[in-house]
């Protein structure tokens, strides 16, 4: 448990060694400019006109940026700030309250640990704790969770639950905006929910470093909460720019298997956290994803003979080995899956 970054980044004045990104990595010194054009999309009227102006604002931002925030998204305020102040209390908590979840055998499924998915081949490390474990379904899952904070299961149980309607609600009018029935993205596509809490401790020199490298999420489709604490770059036309943090907002973004079942249509963006020297952040991420063994491919509706598929079908299983084979190289993750058409 040594290793977490929070046991020790206090006590160190300078960055060590093995937390120096290589220079065409490294965020630099330079202000990246805090970006007002992601959009934020408010998803609380959903009848008549407003249903189909918030879905085309849906699909543009998604096909334009990978990313959008919504708000008036029916999570109440009270639970995200209640789910919020709990994590920030679990890591908080004594290392003998956390001991028994620290593990470095990435087959566990509720675990505590560091950096990203390989510490120990790594060269250089990210500078983030993370705790994470499956939340759906619900009471098979939380006999697995933490007891403390007291609270735990009931305020997490809670807020994955809303998490879950909230990401249906999103997909069914991303479904509806591509002409595709929900049942498309329904079941077997969305079986799987995992909450990994980051914790990106002050660190002595963000310009060196990063909280995560690089990369697009591998699932169907994340949604986000960031809190009020900067920290979140998304790559768009050759440059980095960053997502205003919304206290009450969620931040939502295409995964992989979604870009590839809208047959492109929508996109998974690059993305990184970098860190600050002033407070600790932490974000709260839901993924939701399909079964191991499901098939995925380009939806059957969005492919003609004008609109050839982009990619071949594959199983979820097979494309997380390459995408964690390729650990972080966005270019090359989709290469093995795609049809050159
Ligand atoms: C992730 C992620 C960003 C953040 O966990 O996949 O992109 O700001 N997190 O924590
Ligand atoms: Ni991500």
């Amino acid at each position: 448990m040594e290793k977490l970054v929070s046991n020790w980044s206090s006590t160190v004045h300078s960055l060590p060694e093995s937390y120096v990104f290589p220079p065409d990595q490294r965020p630099g010194k330079h202000i990246v400019p805090l970006c007002k054009t992601i959009p934020v999309i408010d998803i609380g009227k959903l009848v008549g006109h407003d249903r189909s102006d918030v879905i085309q604002h849906i699909l543009n931002a998604g096909q334009e940026f990978g990313f959008f925030q919504v708000i008036n998204h029916g999570v109440s305020e009270n639970l995200m700030e209640n789910t919020r102040s709990l994590f920030k209390e679990f890591f908080n908590l004594p290392d003998e309250d956390k001991a028994s979840f620290y593990s470095e055998d990435t087959n566990k499924s509720c675990r505590l640990c560091t950096s990203s998915f390989n510490y120990a081949n790594q060269e250089v490390h990210s500078w983030r704790d993370k705790f994470r474990h499956p939340c759906h379904p619900l009471e098979e899952c939380m006999q697995l969770w933490p007891e403390k904070p007291t609270r735990y299961r009931e305020v997490v149980g809670t807020y994955s639950v809303e998490v879950r309607k909230l990401s249906f609600r999103i997909l069914e009018l991303i479904c509806e905006g591509l002409g595709l029935q929900m049942g498309c993205l329904g079941d077997e596509l969305t079986k799987s929910q995992i909450l990994t809490v980051n914790r990106y401790p002050p660190c002595p020199d963000p310009s060196l470093t990063l909280g995560l490298q690089k990369h697009c999420d591998p699932n169907l489709i994340t949604i986000l909460l960031q809190g009020d604490v900067y920290g979140l770059q998304v790559f768009k036309d050759g440059q980095w720019i960053g997502i205003e943090p919304l206290p009450n907002a969620f931040v939502v973004n295409i995964g992989y298997q979604l870009q590839v079942i809208s047959n492109g249509k929508l996109k998974s963006a690059e993305h990184r956290a970098v860190t600050n020297s002033k407070e600790a952040r932490t974000t709260i991420v839901t993924f939701i994803s399909p079964s191991m063994d499901t098939v995925i491919e380009p939806a059957e509706d969005l492919v003609s003979e004008l609109n050839p598929p982009l990619y071949r079908a594959f199983q979820y299983k097979e494309f997380l080995s390459t995408y964690m084979a390729c650990n972080g190289d966005t270019e090359t993750v989709l290469e093995p899956y795609k049809l050159h058409v």
